[in-house]
């Protein structure tokens, strides 16, 4: 059986699952919202120790206004509401990307972080204004100005995931088979499953199914 200590997870599908049921996108952003805190508690059960959540990259800055405000609205009030939970439960919060909000949400990031940084039992991370290339451009620059040695043990000191160990698995909800700018480098021998069903309908029996299913993969890491 293969061990799981990390799961990322490309929550796709809200805008379609609210046009289809609610006839609005941020319907679906609400809906799949519910799917988040389901996948939380599993994961627990499950006792896998880091979960990767995409919920914002660079890219989706390029949506309407309405639907931005939207979900950052959603992300402050899940904050405000739940981070007091979340500690208890001891989930330690860690930001992945660029911190560029508003000076309210900025507030309420850090705050969410200092209270829940000894926490251990589960360490989620919200990539937030997140890309890939960006991150590992960046990560380049520091290495270079630094005159660091470029090899790949040096690099990843620069990404934002420092410290976190790659995902073994990624899920990808809402039948779109690719990656998105979501962690090219550290998926780089993950197992990729994706799923057809929107994230608003994704739940826990899903996510058992997957898995299991990876449990059983023979991950060979090029060998054979
Ligand atoms: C992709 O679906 C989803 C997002 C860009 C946002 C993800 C946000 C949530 C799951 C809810 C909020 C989460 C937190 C942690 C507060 P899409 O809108 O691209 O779907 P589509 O492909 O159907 O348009």
């Amino acid at each position: 059986m293969n061990p799981l200590n990390h799961v990322a997870i490309i929550m796709d599908g809200n805008g379609r699952w609210g046009l289809k049921y609610k006839n609005s996108r941020n319907e679906g952003h609400k809906a799949g919202l519910n799917t988040v805190e389901k996948i939380i508690k599993e994961t627990i059960r499950q006792k896998i120790k880091y979960l990767t959540l995409y919920a914002f990259s660079t890219e989706n800055w390029n949506r309407p206004k309405n639907e931005i405000n939207f979900l950052f609205d959603l992300l402050e009030n899940f904050l405000s509401k739940k981070i007091e939970e979340l500690n208890k439960q001891n989930i330690k919060l860690n930001i992945v990307g660029v911190k560029k909000f508003s000076t309210k949400l900025n507030k309420l990031l850090n705050h969410s972080e200092k209270k829940t940084s000894k926490n251990t039992r589960l360490q989620i991370n919200l990539a937030l204004n997140y890309g890939s290339k960006f991150e590992i451009l960046d990560a380049f620059k520091k290495l270079s100005k630094n005159g660091d040695k470029i090899n790949e043990k040096n690099l990843t000191r620069y990404l934002q995931t420092k410290n976190i160990p790659d995902p073994e698995l990624l899920i990808r909800t809402g039948d779109k088979k690719r990656l998105s700018n979501f962690l090219l480098w550290q998926l780089a021998y993950a197992e990729i499953f994706f799923e057809k069903k929107l994230w608003p309908d994704f739940d826990e029996k899903d996510y058992i199914k997957i898995i299991k299913k990876y449990k059983k993969i023979k991950r060979n890491f090029g060998n054979i």
